[in-house]
Parts: C-alpha cells; sequence; structure tokens
C-alpha cells in the first residue's frame, strides 16, 4: 500500500477567511501525524492565498515525517526551497484565477528550463517530485530532467462521471504509473482523491505515496483531524 501524504492547506484556507491565527496548520500536522500521516504536504502559492511563509518555516521544524512542498517552479519559490529543505519539493503548474491545481505542469514543453531548476534542487540534496498528467510523452520528459519523482495528476479520474469513463483513468493511471518507473522515476499520486475513490488508486502496483488534502479536511471539520486520516488510511487499504 502507498503511503499517505496528508495534504493541510486547507486547514490555513480557514484560518485565511478570518485572516486571524486559527486554526493553526502546524497544529493540524501534529494532529494528522498521530492519526497515521506518512507525510505532510503542503503548496506554498505565489498568492498566499492559504499556507504563509511561517507556515512552512514551523513545519519544516515540527514536522516528524516528511514535509513535501508543493510549488511553482519560478525564481521566488526556489530561494525558499533553497534556505527551507524539505524533505522533498513537488513542482506544480500555478496560475492565480485558478481555485486549485487545475493540470499537470508542461513538462515537455519547457524541459530544458526544468533541467536547470530540477538540478539546482536535486543538487542542494532536495530530491524533486513533477505533478504531471500520465502521459508517455510528459512521463519521458520528466526522466530527462532527472528528477527523482512524479506524482501522476489523478484530477481526471476523480472527475469521471461514468464507470467505464472511471474505469479509463485508472487504466491511463496504471500504465503511466508502470511507464514512469521503467523509466527510473518513482511514482506519487494526488488530486482529487476521496473516501470512495482512493482503493483503486490505492492497488496501483509501485505506486508510492497518495497526496490527498481536501476531503480529509472535509471530514475533519466534522469528526476531527486524527480521525479523519485514520479512516483514510482503512480506505486505503479497503475496508472503510
Ligand atoms: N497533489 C497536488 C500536486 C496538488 O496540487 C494538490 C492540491 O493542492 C493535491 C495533491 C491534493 O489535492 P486534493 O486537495 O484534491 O486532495
Amino acid at each position: 500500500m502507498p503511503t499517505l501524504g496528508v495534504n493541510i492547506d486547507h486547514i490555513a484556507t480557514i484560518r485565511q477567511a478570518r485572516q486571524t491565527t486559527e486554526p493553526d496548520p502546524v497544529a493540524a500536522a501534529v494532529l494528522a501525524e498521530l492519526g497515521g500521516a506518512d507525510g505532510i504536504t503542503t503548496h506554498l502559492r505565489e498568492d498566499r492565498r492559504h499556507i504563509q511563509d511561517r507556515d512552512v518555516y514551523l513545519l519544516r521544524q515540527t514536522v516528524s515525517t516528511h514535509l513535501n512542498l508543493e510549488m511553482a517552479a519560478t525564481d521566488e519559490m526556489l530561494k525558499i526551497a533553497l534556505d527551507l529543505k524539505p524533505d522533498y519539493i513537488t513542482l506544480v503548474p500555478e496560475r492565480r484565477e485558478e481555485v486549485t491545481t487545475e493540470g499537470g505542469l508542461d513538462v515537455a514543453g519547457q524541459r530544458e528550463r526544468l533541467i536547470d531548476f530540477v538540478g539546482q534542487l536535486q543538487r542542494s540534496g532536495i530530491p524533486v517530485s513533477l505533478f504531471v498528467d500520465a502521459e508517455d510523452a510528459q512521463l519521458e520528459a520528466c526522466a530527462s530532467t532527472q528528477a527523482q519523482f512524479v506524482e501522476l495528476h489523478t484530477g481526471q479520474y476523480a472527475e469521471a462521471k461514468t464507470e467505464a469513463e472511471r474505469a479509463r483513468e485508472l487504466d491511463i493511471l496504471t500504465k503511466g504509473c508502470a511507464f514512469a518507473i521503467e523509466l527510473g522515476l518513482r511514482v506519487n499520486a494526488g488530486h482529487g482523491l476521496t473516501y470512495r475513490n482512493v482503493y483503486p488508486v490505492a492497488c496501483i502496483a509501485g505506486m508510492e505515496e497518495l497526496n490527498i488534502g481536501h476531503t480529509i479536511v472535509s471530514r475533519a471539520a466534522l469528526v476531527g483531524l486524527e480521525r479523519a486520516v485514520c479512516d483514510m488510511k482503512q480506505a486505503m487499504r479497503g475496508v472503510l
């Protein structure tokens, strides 16, 4: 079974709704770990709409599993990443007007720039993951950047309207995972996964980590974060 990276961004979304100090994502990370999170994932966005710089620096000191920093491939973020030294970094596309990350990174379309960007991070000892759609050309481009990981975008799978569509998207993820491994990449996945749709993705051979946020924070609002994380681990095992 893959490990679970709990994305705590939306704890900060609640805080930022009132521009106040609660709830604190640093406390949320502790509770997520008590509930069984294998890692903590957080996205420092250019517009700072949820997670703030203060959060990532405190999380770096307090997270006792591993810290995965999601970020855009910009000069500002590179500077922060090299200073922060998270356990790994996931590069994601970012547009100010989007509600959430909308698609995979176009690695094939900006290969030269990403080779340099990934190289700077990995030479400083931070493994890099690239968030991409499970397409052969993108995966080949990822491998050519020397990034250690890819995170397969599960958004289309999560949004599938029919069983047939879901099965087709699962097949794309399964084949994408196998192809990425053949290329020498390690494979994570995430986006849009829920308690109801996570199990088939957790069963994909070779899948190492699932990064899941919104559904866990949503359940946490009703039942508490420790319980919500524990429930997700059960759902990944197919026993919820
Ligand atoms: N993985 C990546 C790269 C993401 O950008 C996000 C959303 O921030 C997630 C996983 C988690 O997605 P969700 O909140 O839908 O579980």
